[in-house]
């Protein structure tokens, strides 16, 4: 199967888990489920999620146990991305193709299905915890924990948020990026692996190699704001200028901003394949991230 099909096959799990594990809009008082739901299921490449299975399975372990907290991932990436969009923050009013969160429902709205997709990831979580009685359910939760954070990506958002319009050096940037993007990715990895039994050693190249993913990713995220369409990206395009943000694209220009997605991805590639076969889809996955379009 051709990995794009393989990814949408995965993506349909990830939905329908998400469908059982968010609360019906039916429940009173409506509008916040009804928000809650709008921008999860907008679409979106289910990244997080699909990495948390994948590196599951890689490391042996049953990636039924493993949904709840793929799901919760979601729901916190989901209400960092509708408070990204805010007024506030990089004020922007398209996101997975739909008006943003606040657009639509308002801002007091959106700060609400924010907070709410926040508090019901770490309330599907603790249930997974309770109910499977495994400490590796735990350390999962922490691992999430760590990389939503302030020292993982709340952090990484707030020196982004501050550094608007400023000059900032490379280390700032890169301070951002890894917190406010790599963070969740490493989480991602290293809960599954977590939940799969990886060893403490194969833990520490899981993480090392989620930081090159992350930043890598979030180069080609800034180089897509720049180079990409609106109909391809499902959000505005050109909203790091607009916020006089400093950016690898800015800092270094397109091609060179490319090579490191490139570089980086590599070692991460290496990283993984030093684990042997066992990591074969996280690495069809880095491959596949290095050439996205969205
Ligand atoms: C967007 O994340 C925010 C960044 C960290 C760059 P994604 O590019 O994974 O967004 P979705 O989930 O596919 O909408
Ligand atoms: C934000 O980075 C990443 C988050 C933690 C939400 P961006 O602000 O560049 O993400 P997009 O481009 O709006 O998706
Ligand atoms: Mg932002
Ligand atoms: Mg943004
Ligand atoms: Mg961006």
């Amino acid at each position: 199967m051709d990995f794009k099909d393989l990814l949408k096959e995965k993506v349909k799990t990830v939905d329908e888990y998400l469908e059982k594990y968010l609360p019906s809009e039916k429940e009173y008082p409506q509008i916040i489920f009804e928000a809650m739901r709008y921008s999860v299921f907008a679409g979106g490449k289910r990244l997080r999620p699909i990495i948390v299975m994948e590196a599951c399975k890689a490391f042996g372990g049953d990636v039924e146990k493993a949904m709840p907290f793929a799901c919760s991932i979601e729901m916190i990436h989901t209400y960092s991305l509708i408070h990204d969009d805010l007024p506030a923050l990089d004020n922007d009013d398209y996101r997975r193709g739909r008006l943003t969160s606040h657009k639509m429902f308002g801002e007091d709205m959106a700060i609400l299905a924010g907070d709410a997709l926040l508090h019901h990831a770490f309330e599907t979580m603790a249930r997974a915890c309770v109910e499977q009685g495994d400490i590796k359910a735990s350390k999962a939760m922490l691992a999430i924990a760590e990389g939503a954070g302030v020292h993982g990506m709340v952090g990484g958002q707030v020196v982004d948020v501050i550094s608007e319009g400023k000059p900032i050096d490379k280390e700032t940037l890169d301070f951002i990026h890894k917190n406010k993007t790599a963070a969740m990715l490493i989480g991602a990895l290293k809960s599954g692996a977590v939940l799969g039994g990886a060893t403490e050693e194969e833990i520490a190249k899981i993480e090392r190699a989620g930081e090159l993913i992350g930043v890598a990713f979030q180069i080609q995220d800034d180089i897509l704001d720049v180079t990409s369409t609106f109909e391809k990206l499902g959000k505005p395009i050109n909203s790091d200028e607009k916020n006089h943000k400093v950016t690898y694209a800015t800092m270094f220009g397109i091609e060179k901003a490319s090579e490191f997605v490139e570089t980086m991805s590599d070692e991460a590639i290496d990283i993984l394949k030093s684990m042997g076969e066992k990591t074969d889809f996280l690495v069809k996955l880095t491959e596949y991230l290095i050439k996205r379009e969205n």
